[in-house]
């Protein structure tokens, strides 16, 4: 089994009364792409945020590669090599599509055209790389935010619904990225897409109500009744 690259233990964050996250814990194994799944409200996004730096544990540790980051604030956890991207978009609508992805690559030596480039190149927009990002599709701005994110050069990195609003053909061209990503890359994938989820994760994690309900392969998640019945019952 794959050594693990970052692991949280016990997290915990409430707003006000509500229990976001109720006591996770977690282990992401290097090179492998691990699928966070649940409900609507299941504290997904909290819990990546958590992960991220976005929003501060109220208990709870998180460390990369055993050192413990968990105070880290999240500009300092992108230094150490956890990138992540937003369920809503937040690309710089003004800039070009290359300016977005350079700001991301010049936190690395080495040189810019060619890095941004590549970092296009992955998810298929080298072609757009002079249009003015607020004008691209969607689906080409989700797709945008993963090469910002690329270009970070992550060990691990924390895609929140990254799928969503895609058409089908941007949908393969994301699981083939995703698929040449792993083993050099970590990857962390809030995802609704069942297809995409048993297609691309090698473990999943079943969260409801701010709890972890199920974690395992997607033979052992499909499987499992709990699931059946919070979640993939239909
Ligand atoms: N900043 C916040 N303040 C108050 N409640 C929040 C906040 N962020 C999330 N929540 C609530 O926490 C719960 C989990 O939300 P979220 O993590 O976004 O779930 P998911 O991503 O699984 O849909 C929801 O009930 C949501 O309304
Ligand atoms: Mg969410």
């Amino acid at each position: 089994m794959a050594a693990v690259i970052l692991s949280a233990r016990g997290l915990v964050r409430h707003f006000g009364g509500l229990r976001a996250v109720d006591g996770v814990d977690l282990d992401l194994h290097r090179g492998e792409s691990h699928a966070l799944i649940g409900p609507n409200g299941a504290g997904k996004t909290t819990l990546v945020s958590l992960l991220s730096g976005r929003v501060p544990v109220q208990s709870g540790t998180i460390t990369l590669d055993g050192v413990d980051i968990t105070r880290l604030p999240a500009h300092a956890r992108v230094a150490r090599g956890v990138a992540y991207t937003f369920q809503i978009t937040s690309i710089y609508a003004r800039l070009s599509v290359f300016d977005n992805v350079a700001l991301a690559v010049q936190r690395h030596p080495g040189d810019l055209r060619s890095g941004t480039m590549a970092a296009l190149a992955r998810v298929g927009l080298d072609d757009r790389a002079g249009q003015e990002a607020g004008t691209l599709s969607y689906g080409h701005q989700r797709l945008l935010e993963i090469a910002m994110g690329l270009a970070l050069r992550p060990k691990v990195l924390i895609l929140d619904e990254p799928t969503q609003g895609l058409a089908n053909a941007e949908i393969d061209t994301f699981k083939a990225l995703v698929r040449g990503l792993v083993p050099d890359t970590t990857v962390l994938l809030i995802e609704h897409n069942m297809d995409v989820v048993m297609d691309l994760a090698h473990r999943i994690t079943v969260l409801n109500f701010g709890q972890v309900l199920a974690q395992g392969t997607p033979e052992q998640i499909r499987a499992n009744p709990a699931v059946q019945a919070a979640y993939l019952g239909d």
